[in-house]
């Protein structure tokens, strides 16, 4: 089974990927992969475009999860989106030093479920599991990751509402 852990950038994806692979699992690092579909370097975001469609269409299947912000466009069999809390994620974000327009534009995808969007409409709703990782302990979050993928949690997703943050970001 190729199971997709996406989300925002700062909502923990490396971080659990890490303890899953300090546990055994298999987990492969998607950054790593797109590397000859970059087409261009955005000075202003100091990030790379992508040509993401070219990537995932030369994505081969992946046994065990699979882990970047671009997870949800590969035919994954099951897909967890983290999530947090904008004024959490803005913290997680300025320590990483990151400008101010790229934390903006961060908290403003995260504030307006950008990925949950783009993820709903490319899985069928028993394939999602949604999880805030604002206040809960990073093993707590592996935990339900490796339930959900043994069929042991049922799907769920859309009952996070950051909708009173979208004016402090926008
Ligand atoms: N469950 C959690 N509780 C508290 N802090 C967390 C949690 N998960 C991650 N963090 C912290 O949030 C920050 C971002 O985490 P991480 O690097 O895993 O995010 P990411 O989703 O991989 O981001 P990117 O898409 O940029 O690679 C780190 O400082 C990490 O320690
Ligand atoms: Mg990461």
């Amino acid at each position: 089974m190729m199971i997709g852990i996406t989300g925002t950038p700062g909502c923990g994806k490396t971080t659990v990927a890490d303890l899953l692979r300090d546990m055994g699992y298999p987990v492969l690092d998607l950054k790593t992969t797109v590397g000859p579909f970059v087409l261009e370097h955005d000075d202003a975001s100091g990030s790379d475009i992508v040509d993401v469609d070219a990537w995932a269409d030369a994505f081969p299947y992946t046994e065990g999860f699979v882990e970047g912000g671009f997870a949800h466009y590969l035919p994954c069999d099951k897909i967890v989106i983290l999530r947090c809390r904008p004024d959490v994620l803005r913290e997680r974000l300025a320590s990483r030093g990151y400008s101010k327009e790229k934390i903006r534009e961060n908290l403003e995808a995260e504030a307006l479920d950008v990925i949950l969007i783009e993820t709903a409409d490319a899985f069928a709703s028993e394939q999602i599991y949604e999880i805030d990782t604002t206040s809960t302990e990073r093993e707590s979050v592996v935990r339900r990751i490796i339930s959900f993928a043994k069929g042991e949690t049922p799907a769920s997703f859309g009952s996070l509402d950051w909708s009173e943050y979208i004016a402090d970001v926008i």
